[in-house]
C-alpha cells in the first residue's frame, strides 16, 4: 500500500513566498506531505491570500489580542490538533515558539532561516554577512527546538557573495535558493516519517 501524505500545517508572518512553493509541490500527486492548514500570527500577512486562492483552509490569529505567548501557542497547538496535523513548517514566521510548545513537537517543526546555521542566528544575516566579509552566504531548512535557530539541521544551500552585493542582491540570491531548498527538505523529513509515533 502507498504511504500516505503526512499531514503539514505551514505557519507565516507575512508574504508567504516559502508557503506558496511548499504549497504548489505538494499539490503532486507523489510529493509526501499536504498542507492542510496555514496560519498566520498577523492577520495582515499577504500569504493569507495567498493560501486562500489556493484553496487553503487558513486561521488568522492576532498575537496582539492575546496576553502570553503560552497562551497563544495552546490556542495555535489547539487548532493543529483540531485539523490531525503532523509536521509543522514556519516559513516566515516572525514569532518565537514557546518552549511548552516546542516540547509538544519534537522533531515534528521544521524552520528555513536565511543563513548558513550555525552563522548568524537571529535577524539581520544579509547585513551581517557584508559586515564579515564572508565570500559565500545562503540558507538553512532545520529542525525547531528550545534554542533559537539552534535545532538540527536539514539542508543548506549556498551562494556566492560578490563584492557589489548588497542587503537587497543578497536578499534576493538567497529567497532564489529558499524556495527548492525547502520544498527538498519538507519532502525529505516527510518521506521518513514515522507515523508510528503518533
Ligand atoms: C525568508 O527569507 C525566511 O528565510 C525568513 O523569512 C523570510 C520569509 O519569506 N525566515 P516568505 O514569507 O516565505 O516570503
Amino acid at each position: 500500500m502507498p504511504r500516505r501524505k503526512v499531514r503539514t500545517a505551514i505557519l507565516i508572518s507575512g508574504r508567504g513566498s516559502n508557503m506558496l512553493a511548499l504549497a504548489k509541490a505538494a499539490m503532486n500527486s507523489n510529493f509526501p506531505a499536504e498542507i492542510v492548514l496555514v496560519i498566520s500570527n498577523n492577520p495582515e500577512a499577504p500569504g493569507l491570500q495567498l493560501a486562500t486562492d489556493m484553496h487553503i483552509p487558513v486561521i488568522a490569529m492576532d498575537h496582539l489580542q492575546v496576553k502570553s505567548r503560552k497562551k497563544f501557542d495552546a490556542k495555535m497547538h489547539k487548532h493543529l490538533l483540531d485539523h490531525q496535523v503532523e509536521l509543522i513548517c514556519c516559513a516566515g514566521y516572525m514569532r518565537i515558539l514557546s518552549p511548552w510548545f516546542v516540547s509538544k513537537w519534537p522533531r515534528r517543526i521544521l524552520n528555513i532561516h536565511p543563513s548558513l546555521l550555525p552563522k548568524y542566528k537571529g535577524l539581520h544575516t544579509h547585513q551581517r554577512v557584508l559586515e564579515a566579509g564572508d565570500t559565500h552566504h545562503g540558507c538553512t531548512v532545520h529542525y525547531v527546538n528550545e534554542e533559537l535557530d539552534g535545532g538540527d539541521v536539514i539542508l543548506q544551500a549556498k551562494t556566492k557573495v560578490n563584492s557589489e552585493d548588497t542587503t537587497e542582491t543578497l536578499s534576493m540570491k538567497v529567497q532564489k535558493l529558499e524556495h527548492p531548498l525547502y520544498v527538498k527538505s519538507l519532502a525529505k523529513v516527510a518521506s521518513s516519517f514515522d507515523f508510528s509515533i503518533l
